[in-house]
């Protein structure tokens, strides 16, 4: 029986347990350059015990960030600043990963504590791209994506994911999930278009499978890719949990290690307000969706459930979000908890008893 804390190969890295930070925006990076928050904010996660640590949403491109406060690797500038936060994740003895997006329909917004509006031009700003002219509701109409601006797009990826190995990364992560730009090629409410990138599952899935495969290029072999899905629109006529399992299982060729599962976001839903209501749906990942590890999301917070999804073999790890924002060291406390050993640095170990 495999519990929380014991490591999990992917490819060739073994990953030092199951708890993992799920990728979080923080809407304070300049020109898309981590700043000394970030620093202090992902060493601390890292040394208090996660075992992978994964930056927040990334923009491959400027435009492709959810506010002009986000992260962004869309030039090879950027990689000097990317490298101290990798090297700090390290330092904190977790393995560092990065979440790689754009953003789509539901780019240039404000910082949420401050109201979380779209951003006017004169403020900093820009028209925003999705795969068709279909707003989010209360956002700014998109421009519907021509063929040549998809490709930017799939290029964007390729050289955002070389750019993060340089940096130092362990972990690349797509992300599809939560009404951002590949999730919205995915979804059929948001995905009208009469090309190759619209119309069937497979058509649409097109753009996701094109990513996958320029990122996974430019990945070392022996590193992971992951890939995080909305398995759900929580919305009738929406993307479904049907349409994922096929869609995982095509991911899965296409070289993708690991699915994180988790759900809505393509437009405002009602989500079952149940504790289950997301790792369900990665428990019947991991059942239907063939050989593919998955990672549980969402509400997480006790560590004897935690341990328990991983136990019953519902999910191969999870990811902690607003958990470990309130409790960097949610980890190790877990591990004392559990019986399990913390995962102390040599600096801390040999002086707290445990
Ligand atoms: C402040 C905040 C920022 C988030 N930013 C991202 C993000 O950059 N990328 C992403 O995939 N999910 C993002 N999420 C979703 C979380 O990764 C996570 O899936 C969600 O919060 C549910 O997990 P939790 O209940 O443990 O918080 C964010 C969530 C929060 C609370």
């Amino acid at each position: 029986m495999t519990s929380l804390f014991e490591p999990i190969t992917l490819r060739g890295l073994t990953i030092p347990n199951r708890v993992w930070m799920s990728p979080m925006c923080t809407y304070s990076a300049t020109g898309g350059h981590p700043e000394d928050f970030h620093l202090a904010h992902y060493a601390a996660r890292a040394a208090g015990g996660a075992g992978l640590v994964m930056v927040e949403a990334t923009g491959v491109l400027a435009d492709g960030r959810i506010s002009p406060f986000d992260l962004g690797i869309w030039d090879d500038e950027h990689v000097a600043s990317f490298a101290r936060i990798a090297a700090a994740i390290t330092a904190g003895g977790a393995v560092p990963a990065i979440q790689l997006a754009h953003a789509g329909r539901k780019a240039s917004i404000g910082k949420p504590w401050l109201g979380g509006k779209p951003v006017a031009h004169a403020d900093g700003g820009w028209d925003t791209l999705a795969p068709s002219a279909t707003a989010f509701p209360g956002y700014p109409e998109p421009a519907a994506m021509t063929e040549k601006q998809i490709a930017g797009v799939v290029e964007a990826f390729a050289q955002a994911a070389r750019r993060a190995h340089d940096a130092g990364f362990q972990v690349a992560e797509v992300h599809a999930a939560h009404g951002y730009l590949l999730h919205e090629f995915l979804s059929p409410l948001s995905n009208t278009r009469d090309d190759q990138y619209g119309g069937s599952l497979a058509n649409r899935a097109r753009l996701l499978l094109e990513v996958i495969d320029v990122v996974r290029a430019a990945w070392p072999a022996d590193r992971p890719v992951l890939l995080r899905v909305s398995t759900t629109d929580w919305t009738e006529g929406g993307w479904t949990v049907e349409d994922t399992i096929q869609v995982t299982r095509w991911a899965r060729e296409h070289g993708v290690d690991l699915v994180d599962a988790s759900s809505g976001g393509l437009v405002p839903a009602t989500i079952p307000d149940t504790r289950d209501y997301q790792t369900s749906i990665a428990a019947r990942l991991r059942a239907e969706a063939g050989d593919v590890p998955v990672g549980a999301v969402g509400r997480i917070t006790d560590a004897a459930w935690a341990d328990e999804l991983i136990t019953t073999g519902q999910a191969d790890v999870v990811l902690l979000g607003r958990a470990l924002l309130d409790d960097p060291s949610w980890p190790n406390r877990a591990a004392r908890e559990l019986g399990a050993q913390p995962r102390f640095l040599e600096q801390y170990a040999y002086a707290v008893p445990r």
